[in-house]
């Protein structure tokens, strides 16, 4: 494997491309992120040291996935950190944009991942996944990276990207790695520093609410509403928490199941007061 052994950072697009350039055949494996980084992040940034020659990192607040009234202005920013703990993981490249170097004035091309998107957290964040898939296109042009990774927490986009992936021919593989978790259970979320104490101990509702339906689906059920039921009526236990939808899905279709005859993906969102959390498990029947 060859190693550059310092670190690049950089705003700009065009060098960017000229440092790309100057490396020449080597592979690439790029983290796509929105910053603020946590393990869950810095295990694909491991997983993408070990399978590549050189691995970049892209920090973007990406303003196009955040409906008005979502948390873009307050979401989690420390760059300083950011860069610390990539250098940590001998990152080669790290892509800062600011929202006009992404969007320039006049922009006007999206790009739409069109059923898959709708469903799931689509009902509930109508233009959340254009603004994903149109940054993640723009990223994968800029970078042209042998390998993307992804974390399986957000299921559905890492359903989409493929998707797009195949039906547009990036010449990209799309890796997934598993999602990270605290000790007792919560999913890593940039999300989940906006919890106060009492919220942080609510959050492992989500998890212990998946594992419920894991458990009973071991026991023998396949009634995909009996999972549902048994996931509404484990975060009805909690006064912090608020549905804001359970569903037991196909795997690539993402559609509701009846029977969980086949590879499944059980997947929630809820709010704790006001911070809205998503979590999920595969269930490989
Ligand atoms: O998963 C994320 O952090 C973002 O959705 C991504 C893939 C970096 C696109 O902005």
């Amino acid at each position: 494997m060859i190693k550059s052994g310092i670190m690049k950072v950089t705003n700009s697009i065009s060098e960017l491309r000229r440092w790309r350039g100057q490396e020449g055949a080597v592979s690439w494996g790029l983290v796509p992120t929105m910053g603020f980084l946590h393990e869950g992040h810095l295990s694909l940034v491991r997983q993408a040291r070990v399978e590549n020659d050189r691995v970049a990192v892209s920090i973007f607040v990406n303003p196009t996935q955040f409906a008005p009234h979502e948390d873009l202005a307050t979401y989690p920013r420390n760059l300083e950190r950011d860069l610390a703990l990539l250098q940590a993981e001998q990152v080669d490249l790290i892509f800062t944009p600011d929202a006009a170097a992404i969007y320039p004035s006049g922009f006007q091309t999206y790009i739409t991942v069109e059923e898959l998107s709708q469903r799931l957290e689509g009902a509930s964040r109508p233009a959340h996944f254009r603004g994903v898939a149109t940054v993640v296109a723009k990223l994968f042009n800029i970078f042209q990276p042998s390998r993307a990774y992804f974390g399986q927490k957000d299921a559905q986009q890492t359903v989409i990207i493929r998707q797009m992936v195949r039906d547009l021919n990036f010449n990209v593989e799309v890796v997934i790695g598993p999602t990270v978790r605290e000790a007792d259970g919560l999913a890593l979320s940039s999300r989940n520093q906006y919890l106060n104490l009492a919220e942080r101990a609510a959050a492992t509702i989500l998890y212990r609410a998946l594992m419920k339906a894991q458990h009973r689906y071991n026991q023998g059920e396949r009634q995909a509403a009996a999972l549902r039921q048994l996931i509404y009526d484990t975060i009805a236990q909690e006064p912090l928490a608020r549905l804001d939808y359970a569903s037991v899905a196909a795997q690539d279709s993402l559609l509701e199941l009846e029977t969980v005859n086949q590879p499944a993906l059980i997947s929630l969102a809820v709010f704790i007061g006001r911070t809205r959390l998503i979590d999920n498990i595969l269930i490989n029947s």
